[in-house]
């Protein structure tokens, strides 16, 4: 009853913003994003019948309360498939980027959901991974997938159609993400609070909902016919309208540091210089910037000669959650 998986972080080319249902994580947009090579999490569930709760380490410490509790609630979610209340030791372990604050929520609960599953023997789809991973952490829907993926916003109350499809594997075209960090402490408002407090106050929300679809077939057309000006220019727009609804919320948020601000100068800049280069966001101060492989080595100096980027990771498309069971 052991099981190892690793699992790919993923990017929003059209972002995941606000929830028509908290507890089951239902989406109010769909959203579409490339799973990256450079950014993962290796988890290693065992369960243990003589356990009377979970235990949960990150990076080699014992993890605090709420992230155990948030990855109990998401074995629960297993747990109830297999028919066991069986409890499990979780050892998770991020790489790099992860630790500098990006998208390790995405990557850390689709291998929590590919190795409980595993541990506990379940043959389980990638529509039912899927779902079982969102309901860990939205983004973490798109992650079990590789490539280019769509989180299809479904319809049905009980979210069985809400859930990842890939649109393009990652072999169908080399996009460059390369993620600027920033120095800075922990979120002030987190992604889970950020997008109900937009949702619930910002009259910029509707402007969001209004153009999100369209934003969506710009970014699906510009990946299924390898036009990177589509797809950057959509994604980029995209990500400006979900920062531009926390402006407008009650009370209003910013997610940008100066120094975020200077790295979207530095992109249009190279821009205005010939080269193809955009930019997106997530609720964080971090900036990654999309570019071509030919373009990718100029784009990277550039951004790490300045002074408010502390480390860049470059990242290719990436491939799918897999997992293996141990010790049998
Ligand atoms: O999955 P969460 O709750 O960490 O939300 C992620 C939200 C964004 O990163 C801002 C957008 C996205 O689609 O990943």
């Amino acid at each position: 009853m052991e099981a190892k998986a690793t699992a790919y972080s993923n990017i929003a080319l059209v972002k995941y913003w606000g929830k028509r249902d908290e507890e089951l994580i239902l989406p109010t947009n769909p959203s579409l994003s490339m799973t990256v090579d450079a950014i993962y999490t290796t988890t290693r569930v065992r369960f243990d019948e003589a356990r009377t709760s979970d235990a949960f380490r990150l990076d080699g410490e014992p993890a605090g309360q709420d992230a155990t509790r948030r990855v109990t609630e998401a074995l629960d979610h297993v747990r109830a498939l297999a028919g066991t209340r069986v409890r499990a030791v979780v050892e998770s372990v991020n790489s790099g980027p992860t630790a500098a604050g990006l998208a390790s929520s995405a990557s850390g609960f689709a291998a929590l959901a590919t190795a409980a599953a595993t541990a506990l023997g379940l043959e389980l789809d990638d529509t039912q991974l899927s779902i079982l991973a969102r309901r860990g952490s939205g983004s973490a829907s798109r992650s079990i997938h590789g490539g280019f993926v769509q989180w299809h916003m479904g319809v049905a109350p009980n979210g069985h159609d809400s859930h990842g499809v890939q649109v393009a594997d990652e072999k169908h075209w080399d996009v460059v993400m390369i993620a600027a960090c920033v120095n800075a402490g922990a979120k002030d408002v987190s992604s889970r609070d950020g997008m109900r407090r937009t949702v619930d106050t910002s009259p910029f929300y509707r402007g969001w909902l209004d153009t999100v679809d369209r934003d969506l077939e710009n970014v699906r057309r510009g990946i299924l016919e390898r036009d990177f000006e589509l797809l950057g220019s959509a994604a980029e727009s995209n990500a400006l309208k979900m920062h531009a609804t926390t402006l407008a919320a009650q009370p209003p948020f910013i997610y940008w540091l100066p120094a975020s601000l200077e790295i979207m100068q530095t992109v249009r800049d190279l821009r205005g210089a010939g080269v193809p280069a955009y930019f997106t966001m997530d609720a964080g101060p971090h900036v990654v910037v999309l570019c071509q492989p030919d373009d990718a080595a100029v784009v990277d100096a550039r951004l790490k000669e300045l002074p408010g980027v502390t480390q860049t990771f470059v990242s290719h498309p990436g491939p799918r959650a897999h997992a293996t069971r141990v010790g049998e």
